[in-house]
């Protein structure tokens, strides 16, 4: 059986591609953000998963206004980036694993969540750049599973739904028949806001408010509604939908083993957090 064993949150910013394109990870403004990783890519390092689901935000690039579904799960042998408009560089595509995916897709369809499969689909810089601040050299050849969450255009989807998606989605790995460790990755956030008046907008308490809830009290979170959301993390920020979701799949008992909180990085309150996802012990009768 597949088993979950830990999950990762990051912002995901497109200046980083432009950063990292330039080699300025050691940059005085760049180094606090690019030092945040260097824990979680040890830990990945020492416990080699085998399998990534990402849980994003697509901007635009493989849905638009048009047409949006409120979640979807790719089921393609790899995923392409493209160019997005931000003068980053497209980078080469990331890798599939069907089998994984259709097998997520099945559970959540017999969950109740009725997700838009996608058997092609583009990958923005919401995936790609996690992916390569995570596995570095190795982005490119982890299997992945893209679960893309709309956090764009209203109505979206309740914290508490986004929760319940995670949940099913971990129900679903856990039930899947192959010997694969698995990490969950939740990106975007935490608070920022892109246009109005209220461009520039950060709000570190509720930053932190989210972090600590990620071992704490979780469920405090999830009856805050999308609007009072925009309120409390901006327009973008409500991108921490995708750490709620991310949360929710893992199901065992979770430590926060490492969590990096630096702001800004463009207009964006940057967040990384890695929680190792323990096996639950058997209570005593
Ligand atoms: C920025 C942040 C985002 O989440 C995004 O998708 C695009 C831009 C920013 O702060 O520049
Ligand atoms: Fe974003």
């Amino acid at each position: 059986m597949a088993t979950i064993i830990g999950g990762l949150a990051a912002s995901h910013v497109p200046a980083i591609g432009g950063a990292i394109a330039k080699g300025l990870q050691k940059d005085p403004y760049w180094a606090p953000f690019f030092d945040g990783f260097d824990a979680p890519c040890r830990w990945l390092d020492a416990n080699k998963p085998d399998a990534a689901v990402v849980i994003y935000n697509d901007h635009g690039l493989a849905f638009f206004l048009d047409k949006m579904p409120t979640f979807a799960v790719g089921a393609a042998p790899d995923y392409r980036n493209d160019d997005e408009g931000w003068g980053i560089p497209v980078r080469d595509p990331f890798r599939g694993d069907t089998a994984l995916s259709w097998h997520i897709i099945e559970t959540l369809v017999g969950a109740e969540f009725d997700p838009v499969t996608c058997q092609e689909m583009l990958v923005d810089h919401a995936y790609s750049l996690p992916m390569e601040l995570f596995f570095r050299g190795r982005a490119h050849a982890i299997p992945t599973v893209p679960v893309v969450v709309n956090t764009v255009q209203h109505p979206l989807p309740s914290l508490r739904r986004c929760f319940k998606l995670g949940q099913a989605i971990g129900r679903a790995i856990e039930s899947y028949p192959e010997d694969l460790k698995v990490v969950v990755i939740g990106t975007g956030g935490l608070s920022h806001q892109l246009e109005g008046e209220r461009a520039g907008f950060i709000n570190t308490a509720f930053d932190r408010r989210c972090m600590d809830a990620m071992t704490g009290d979780i469920d405090s979170l999830l009856d805050i509604d999308p609007h009072q959301l925009v309120e409390l993390a901006g327009s973008q920020g409500v991108e921490v939908m995708n750490w709620v979701a991310m949360r929710g799949a893992l199901l065992g008992d979770v430590h926060e083993l490492h969590r990096n909180y630096h702001l800004p990085i463009s207009n964006t309150a940057s967040g990384i957090m890695l929680l190792e996802n323990r096996p639950r012990l058997a209570r005593a009768a």
